[in-house]
This record gives C-alpha cells, sequence and structure tokens, in this order.
C-alpha cells in the first residue's frame, strides 16, 4: 500500500517482485473491462503494479475531472514506452511526448495551425464533404450488395488527412494512398500488440517479430512524409499556408533559435500523429455508428426523418446545418458515450509530488482514467448500457452535454484533433444518411457490438447493405 488519507490506505492489487501485479491482470477481459470489473471490488481509485510501475486506475468523474482538469498540469506527463518511442523519434510528437516547454510551445503551434483549418474554416468543410462524396460514389456502386465498410471508411478518412496535412488528393486506388493506408495499419496493428515490451523494455534484447515490423512501417511513412516536408519548403509562401505542413513548417521557422523551439523533426512527427491519432479514431466511431443504427432502426429512421425535414435531398448538409439536427448530433454523441474509441485514453504521469481525492501520489506515478467506466456509471446515466440518443437532448429537444462525457479527455492533454474529429463525424455521418438506408443483409447476423480492444476498441467486422435512398 502506497499512501493514505487521514488514515485511510488506497487499495492495491497484489503484487510479487519484478512481475508487480500483473499475475492479478490475466483474464479474458479486454483491459476496459477487467479494470472496471475491478474497481468493483477495490473502489474508485485504486493502485496496481505493471511490473515495476505503480499505476493508479480512477474510475469515478469527479477523481477524473481532479486528474484531468483541477490538477490536469500536474498529471499531464505521458510514460516513457519502448514502442512509441520508436514511433515518434522518442517523443517528439505531441501525444507521447512529456510535458515540457518545448512540448507546450509545440502543442500550441498544433492547435493554432489546426484551427487555421479547422472549426469555421470552409476549406476543411470542403475538404471532408468532398471525401464523403466520393465515398457516396463509392456506395451507391455497389448497387445494394452487402459489404464491410471498414476499408472505405478508412480510405475517406485517410484521404481528409492527406489532404489536410499535405494537400494530396487521392483516388480509390493511387498507390501513394494505399501505400499511407498500409504503413498505417502496419503501425497500429504491432502497437496494439505492444504491451509486454512496454513494460519491461529489456525484453527488446531477444528477437521480436513487430517491433521489427513497426521499424519497417515508421521508415516507409518517415520516406513519403521526409519527401512531402521538402517538396513543401520548396514552394512554400510564408504568410499563405496552404496545409498544416506549411503551417507548422512556418510556425517552426518563426522559433527564436532557443531550446524550447521545435525542430523539423518534430513537424515531421505531427504530420505522422495526424494519421495515427486522426484515422482509426474516426473512421472506428463511423463504423460504430452504423453498427448501432443496424441494432436499432427507430433511430436510424428518425435520422432520416429528421434530415429530410431540415437538409431536404437536393443539397448536402452542411456545418451551418448541425444546429438544425440535434437528434443525428445526439446519436454521434452516444455512439461516442458507449462504445468510446479510447476507453482508458492514453495513460497520464504524475509530473509531481501531488494528491487525488485526498491521497499522496508521488511524481512519476503512472494513472490510467477508466473513460469506459464513466460513461457507463448508473450513478450518472440511466440504463447505461442501453443505446438511448435522447439522453443527449432536453426536454425542449435542444443539444445538451452531461459533465460525465469525456470521450476527447479533457484539459491540457485533451485531444487536440477533437474539432475536426466532430466536424468529420457531422458531416460524413449526415451525408451518408441523407443518401442510404443502412440495413442487414438477409441471412447475415447483426453486428457484434461487444467490440476488440486494440490501439482503438473497434467492432468485429461486420457485413452491412447500402441502398440509396429513393
Ligand atoms: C489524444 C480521442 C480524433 C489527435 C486523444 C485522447 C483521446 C482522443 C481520448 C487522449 C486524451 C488523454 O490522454 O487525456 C479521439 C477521438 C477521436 C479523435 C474519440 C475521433 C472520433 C483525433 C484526430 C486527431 C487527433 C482527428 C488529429 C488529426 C490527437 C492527439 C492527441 C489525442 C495529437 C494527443 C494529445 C496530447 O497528448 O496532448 N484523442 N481523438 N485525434 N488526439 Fe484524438
Amino acid at each position: 500500500l502506497r499512501s493514505s488519507q487521514a488514515g485511510v490506505s488506497l487499495p492495491c492489487l497484489p503484487r510479487v517482485p519484478v512481475l508487480g501485479s500483473l499475475l492479478h491482470l490475466r483474464s479474458p477481459l479486454p483491459p476496459h473491462l477487467l479494470l472496471t470489473h475491478l474497481s468493483r471490488r477495490y473502489g474508485p481509485l485504486f493502485g496496481l503494479y505493471a511490473g515495476p510501475y505503480f499505476t493508479l486506475v480512477v474510475s469515478e468523474a469527479s477523481l477524473v475531472r481532479e486528474v484531468l482538469l483541477q490538477r490536469g498540469k500536474e498529471f499531464a506527463g505521458r510514460p516513457k514506452m519502448v514502442t512509441t518511442d520508436l514511433l515518434t523519434q522518442g517523443g517528439k510528437d505531441i501525444a507521447f511526448a512529456d510535458y515540457s516547454p518545448l512540448w507546450k510551445n509545440h502543442r500550441r503551434l498544433v492547435h493554432s495551425s489546426f484551427t487555421l483549418f479547422g472549426e469555421g474554416s470552409s476549406k476543411l468543410q470542403d475538404i471532408v464533404r468532398e471525401a464523403a462524396d466520393s465515398l457516396c460514389e463509392e456506395l451507391g456502386s455497389l448497387r445494394g450488395q452487402s459489404s464491410d465498410l471498414s476499408p472505405v471508411l478508412m480510405r475517406a478518412v485517410t484521404n481528409v488527412i492527406c489532404r489536410l496535412v499535405f494537400s494530396s488528393s487521392y483516388q480509390p486506388h493511387d498507390p501513394e494512398l494505399l501505400k499511407v493506408m498500409d504503413y498505417n495499419d502496419g503501425i497500429v496493428q504491432t502497437i496494439a500488440r505492444g504491451g509486454l515490451i512496454d513494460i519491461f523494455p529489456w525484453l527488446r534484447i531477444f528477437p521480436n517479430k513487430d517491433l521489427k515490423k513497426l521499424k519497417e512501417c515508421v521508415s516507409v511513412r518517415d520516406q513519403l512524409l521526409r519527401k512531402k516536408l521538402q517538396e513543401h519548403k520548396m514552394t512554400l509562401t510564408p504568410g499563405e499556408p496552404r496545409d498544416l505542413l506549411d503551417a507548422l513548417l512556418i510556425g517552426q521557422m518563426k522559433g527564436s533559435g532557443g531550446d524550447d523551439d521545435i525542430t523539423e523533426d518534430h513537424v515531421l512527427m505531427t504530420a505522422a500523429e495526424a494519421f495515427g491519432a486522426g484515422v482509426e479514431t474516426t473512421s472506428t466511431t463511423l463504423l460504430w455508428t452504423i453498427a448501432f443504427l443496424l441494432h436499432h432502426t427507430q433511430v436510424q429512421d428518425r435520422v432520416h426523418a429528421e434530415l429530410d425535414e431540415c437538409v431536404g435531398r437536393d443539397r448536402p448538409p452542411s456545418l451551418s446545418d448541425r444546429s438544425s439536427l440535434p437528434f443525428l448530433d445526439a446519436v454521434v454523441c452516444e455512439v461516442m458515450r458507449i462504445r468510446p474509441v479510447s476507453p482508458i485514453l492514453i495513460p497520464h504521469v504524475a509530473m509531481q509530488d501531488t494528491s487525488l481525492g485526498g491521497h499522496t501520489v508521488p511524481k512519476g506515478t503512472r494513472v490510467l482514467v477508466n473513460m469506459w467506466a464513466i460513461h457507463h456509471d448508473p450513478k450518472h446515466w440511466d440504463e447505461p448500457d442501453r443505446f438511448r440518443p435522447e439522453r443527449f437532448l432536453d426536454s425542449s429537444g435542444k443539444r445538451t452535454t452531461p459533465a460525465s462525457f469525456l470521450p476527447f479527455g479533457a484539459g491540457p492533454r485533451v485531444c487536440v484533433g477533437e474539432s475536426l474529429a466532430r466536424i468529420e463525424m457531422f458531416l460524413f455521418v449526415s451525408r451518408l444518411l441523407q443518401r442510404f438506408d443502412f440495413s442487414v443483409p438477409s441471412g447475415a447476423s447483426l453486428p457484434d457490438l461487444t467490440g476488440r480492444f486494440g490501439v482503438v476498441l473497434q467492432p468485429q467486422r461486420y457485413t452491412v447493405r447500402v441502398t440509396p435512398r429513393l
């Protein structure tokens, strides 16, 4: 037991030398469900040892707000891991870099670059709408055949990021686009299996197929992005950024030459991260949305009716329609509540000695925020396991945001891509449902909604019949 609150000990899982509490974490359950299960026995704040690392697990909304918001800065560190170090040139990105003055500069620059192309910018809306249109064309050409939508959705979202980051726009089978999707997939698959090597870095001395694959994919990625970076540097007009890469390069060049300035490698890693953090998350949330609509046909009917009434069929929906489509917006929120794609966020680390829920927390402690538990806490959600979009509407039918709904995290480490992701979700879902009806192919079963835990929480593969609406 590590610490106490007015004499009350913090519950902690038993541990043995070297392995820590790992023997107690062996379970067929995926991590978010296992931690939720353990929180019923050990309480909303308990400790465990992931090998040598003391780790707190937080499963209650007020404690989560303390970690992310009230003490957000104190808990804004990230653990150093073998796999993510390989992925990010030792933390030259945003998501896995430790909190530092350089990181703050970097994040501020990324944020302002995103804002340039984000909310309120017609450019981003155009990019997403064009991607949604070509997605609809592809789906239309299926002519009602049943299909697994995962590759087409992934391609559509990848195309948005390619346009946004380096202004390339690809036809569906362009070899460069396929290359981007291939290395991205390789990275996602191998990172998801990183597990033990991140807890015991010395395991690296043994041959490891996954690490080898990860290195290969990262090298292909960096080669391609370095080429884009060089092309951008040659054609850049300061003051007129064409895309995210331009905006980041301009910001990097404006640096004062001090130790806290970002380098060209940081620009490269940021571009890489837009793919790593922005593709799998968004396309998986789209897949979950369709899976839930297949289960709840009356919800799909209501979204269709809302779209017909407020937008009609003659023009594509735009961001300015969002306030008149509260039910559609509520459906997207309910999907992100019931199946958060990042159910335990990214681990946080205490940057200094601090406290949580009145317990002393030593510097270096890792913190896992169990957002799954928060999104399914019966104290805050009525029948949390039921898919009920209405919970995001007030009595007059307007969209509301309950305090325990944090699919993007909160505070200094909140998702940098939140507004981009929300724009994408709204424009893709509204366009898809304006044009199509989604149903279970005859003879097929409804999608399994349990979820597979990897880099993100994904639905099991499923097929769907996409029929144009008459
Ligand atoms: C971090 C969710 C899309 C970039 C995160 C975190 C969550 C999250 C939960 C971790 C917060 C924490 O550790 O406290 C989502 C969801 C998305 C999405 C649900 C889509 C539905 C995107 C997109 C981008 C992006 C489109 C960029 C193109 C990032 C970055 C971080 C992050 C850079 C790290 C922030 C930091 O550590 O300071 N996201 N994300 N995300 N996300 Fe997203």
